[in-house]
């Protein structure tokens, strides 16, 4: 089975290249593969797999046709997890490499007849959140997408619009279109290592460094997990399997509520757990003032993944048990995940 990966120099793609390569040879979209291809085959090696399974094929999702040789041999199914991941990303460049990119990359797949198993996120099945921004349906021409960048920001708007657009050419043509939507990717079950730009690091940093006096949003909020190692299990399946759902909300419903997230994390990190709550739209209007989202290591936009809303995620049970994947227990991934970030300091 000839599989194609993009991203997979990324925290999420290095787990899912670790996992593939175990049984498969994998095909990476890589930037720069000169520099890019030893150092990742040697970190996936570390992960478990076997390295020397990974090949290079040069590509770039800000190019057009993403910059791929004309000759690439038809892949059986791509996974397409690049993208431009951060807060304060310019709306031009989050739509050129997150919604363009992903469109080409839904192009390649139907002009190859692969299946494509596309990475969007969970909120994409927050209905209400997604009626407040004025995407009521699955086409995206009747979308104010200025509005919906104004409001979310570029990192999230795009991924919003990626995922619209993506789904109205997979309804329109010939493409077997699988959407993976992860929760905030929390680190490895054993190991809990996580890399340093995630946003979970970010949180587990500001509880170590005292930057978190309070908890944002009500006693009902919390911020959905996945561990990363179970994350990448569930995409391999995705895209090796038969008989696999249209949507795989990977999110752990167990997780607890940000303040018991909190109060797990402060006590391996030796803090003393916040106890009072901050309303959502209050933390958002001091976040306005020049300085203080650097200065808390927090910007606004993060604080929209922080929500009372609850998921129904018995399509995916039902497909992980039929592949015989176990979700790891979150609350021991959120414990292995601070201990490794207590360990580098
Ligand atoms: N992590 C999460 O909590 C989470 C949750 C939901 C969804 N997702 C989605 O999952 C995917 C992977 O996330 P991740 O956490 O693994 O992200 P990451 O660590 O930031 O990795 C991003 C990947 O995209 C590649 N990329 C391609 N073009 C890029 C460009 N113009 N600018 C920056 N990077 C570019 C990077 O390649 P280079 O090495 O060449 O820079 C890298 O391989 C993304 O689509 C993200 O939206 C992530």
């Amino acid at each position: 089975m000839t599989l194609l990966i993009t991203g997979a120099t990324g925290f999420i793609g290095r787990h899912v290249c670790a996992r593939l390569t175990r049984s498969h040879d994998l095909y990476a979209v890589l930037r720069q593969p000169e520099t890019q291809l030893p150092t990742l085959r040697q970190q996936v090696s570390d992960l478990g797999g076997q390295g020397d399974r990974l090949h290079a094929v040069k590509g770039d999702p800000d190019l057009p046709g993403l910059g791929l040789p004309e000759d690439l041999e038809a892949p059986e199914a791509i996974i397409h997890l690049g993208a431009r991941f951060a807060w304060q990303l310019d709306p031009a460049s989050a739509h050129r490499t997150n919604v363009a990119g992903s469109l080409a990359v839904a192009e390649l797949a139907r002009r190859h007849q692969s299946r494509l198993v596309f990475v969007s996120g969970f909120m994409l099945e927050n209905h209400e959140h997604l009626r407040r921004l004025g995407i009521n349906n699955d086409d995206p021409e009747r979308v104010d997408w200025r509005r919906v960048y104004r409001l979310v920001g570029g990192y999230e708007a795009s991924k919003l619009e990626a995922a619209i657009r993506v789904r109205a050419l997979a309804s329109s043509g010939d493409l077997d279109l699988v959407e993976v939507q992860p929760a905030t990717v929390a680190g490895h079950s054993d190991t809990g290592s996580l890399d340093t730009s995630q946003p979970l690091f970010a949180l587990l940093d500001n509880l170590a460094r005292g930057r978190m006096a309070m908890i944002p949003g009500s006693p009902e909020h919390w911020l959905p997990l996945v561990a990363v190692d179970h994350l990448a299990s569930l995409m391999a399946v995705a895209a090796t399997s038969d008989g696999v759902p249209e949507r795989l909300l990977a999110l752990d419903p167990a997780t607890p509520s940000l303040k018991g997230l909190l109060a797990i994390a402060a006590d391996l990190l030796g803090r003393r757990a916040p106890q009072r709550h901050v309303p959502l739209p209050l933390l958002a209007l001091l976040l306005r003032l020049p300085g203080l989202p650097r200065l808390m290591n927090t910007w606004p936009e993060a604080l929209n993944f922080i929500q009372p809303t609850r998921f129904d995620t018995a399509i995916t049970d039902a497909f992980l048990r039929e592949q015989g994947l176990a979700r790891p227990s979150i609350e021991a991934v959120i414990v292995a995940t601070a201990r490794w970030y207590r360990q580098r300091q």
